[in-house]
């Protein structure tokens, strides 16, 4: 890791599709940055992403018809890894072997969630990282969503500090199921919504139940209790409709993964106080769009949000008719009727603070709050949870039994 400070970060992206778009939204807010390059296979979503730069303001970004293109590019930094979870380990191995060959200058990587899709991965995402001497970040907005910066200072500061620490975190995150196939493959993605959206829950009620300033590690997981469930998409309709969106890959009348997942983690702090994470998540969630809600609890005190229960609102009678979209909230469900509004959604998801975050550290060549040690963090409380709903036991931490686990969704057909 350098230890000079740059001017300005240069990023690479490696993917083009929904949260690439979303990061870019994102990079609006931040300052010292360029997207200067990007690659994925399609030519025609690379151009998107070249558009959308000049648009925003982000500098020059060229389109790259190979990753080893984008990797040996004299003006690029930094790579974000916004492609699909089963992509993760070829990409990151790319970076690698470009790295130690010195055909590369990238100094730092930044991965979206999660990290990997199992242990394994994990581990070797982070030895990869640490291997070729790159700065690291792990891309967990929520840590960063405004309402959790606000609140996690307000609550520290003023209540913790007067009553004692807080003790409960309650985390859900919930909406009416992915947008593309690849999510719906437990293979492919890893699991269903406990690994696409738990990670979420777990690692931002981690962060706030952490004190401010203190490492991640000064919690120390005990136990974990995980359930899963079918709730709506194996119902043959909703499997039906699924197999006609997407085709004959996402098969749910004989090979779902879960689309209702709920845990209880608990951790002890370094004094040995016993504190409780409370997660649900859902594909089944059929609500105005994506729903957050967030919940810190303390001796004298309470922190609450919710995602949906926004300032603005607009109201739209039968008569207003038009296209379908998401311009209100991600994953809207409805054009009509009394409706929520996120004035700023890149702001209060966390995407603009985490960009902001990750590029100053890479920039002055410091660790960032979340890197790909806490990426492995996750994903060993997800297969425990995994674990756990598979036995229908609470699955005691150490448990080195999780290394070589592979959920029951994403093991290969057959397995
Ligand atoms: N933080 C959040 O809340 C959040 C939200 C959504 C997604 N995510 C995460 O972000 C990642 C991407 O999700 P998404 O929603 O953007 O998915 P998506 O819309 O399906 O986009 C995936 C992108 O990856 C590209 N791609 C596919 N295979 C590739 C490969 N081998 N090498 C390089 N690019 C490849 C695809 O473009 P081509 O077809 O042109 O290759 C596409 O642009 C996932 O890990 C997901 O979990 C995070």
């Amino acid at each position: 890791m350098t230890s000079a400070t740059r001017d300005k970060l240069r990023i690479g992206f490696v993917g083009t599709g929904f949260i690439a778009h979303f990061h870019l939204r994102a990079l609006v807010g931040v300052r010292n940055v360029d997207v200067t390059g990007v690659f994925s296979r399609n030519a025609a979503n690379r151009e998107r992403v070249v558009q959308a730069v000049a648009a925003l303001g982000l500098g020059t970004c060229r389109s790259h018809a190979s990753l080893q293109s984008l990797l040996q590019a004299d003006d690029v930094d930094a790579i974000w890894i916004l492609s699909p979870n089963d992509t993760r380990l070829d990409v990151m191995r790319a970076i690698h072997a470009e790295v130690t060959a010195g055909r590369s200058k990238v100094l730092a990587v930044a991965c979206e969630k999660p990290l990997a899709r199992t242990i394994a991965e994990a581990r070797e995402m982070l030895r990869l990282a640490e291997d070729a001497k790159l700065n690291h970040g792990y891309l967990e907005n929520q840590v960063f969503a405004t309402p959790v910066l606000r609140g996690k200072e307000i609550v520290w500061r003023r209540a913790a500090s007067a009553t004692g620490r807080p003790y409960l975190a309650r985390a859900a995150e919930e909406h009416s199921g992915p947008h593309e196939p690849w999510f719906w493959q437990g293979d492919r993605q890893g699991g269903g919504v406990l690994s696409d959206m738990m990670c979420h829950s777990v690692e931002v009620a981690r962060h706030l139940l952490t004190a401010p300033g203190a490492p991640r590690g000064s919690l120390k997981v005990r136990s974990v209790n995980g359930t899963v469930a079918n709730l709506k998409w194996t119902r043959p309709a909703y499997a039906d409709a699924l197999k006609k969106r997407y085709g004959a890959a996402v098969d749910y009348r004989n090979r779902p993964s879960e689309d209702f997942a709920r845990a209880t983690v608990t951790l002890t702090d370094d004094d040995g106080h016993e504190l409780m994470i409370e997660a649900t998540t859902s594909w089944a969630y059929v609500g105005a769009g994506l729903r957050i809600q967030l919940e810190l609890l303390g001796p004298e005190y309470a922190m609450e949000f919710n995602s949906l229960s926004t300032g603005l609102r607009v109201f739209m009678s039968r008569a207003v008719t038009g296209a379908e979209g998401e311009d209100l909230v991600e994953k809207q469900n409805a054009e009509q009727g009394l409706m929520p509004v996120l004035e700023d959604e890149a702001g209060v998801y966390g995407y603009t603070d985490e960009n902001r975050h990750m590029v100053e550290c890479f920039r002055k060549g410091e660790t960032p709050l979340e890197t790909f040690h806490d990426g492995l963090a996750v994903v060993e409380i997800l297969m425990g949870l995994y674990r756990s709903a598979e036995l229908g036991q609470t699955v005691h931490f150490p448990a080195p039994e999780l290394e070589t686990y592979v959920p029951p969704v994403a093991r290969p057909r057959g397995g």
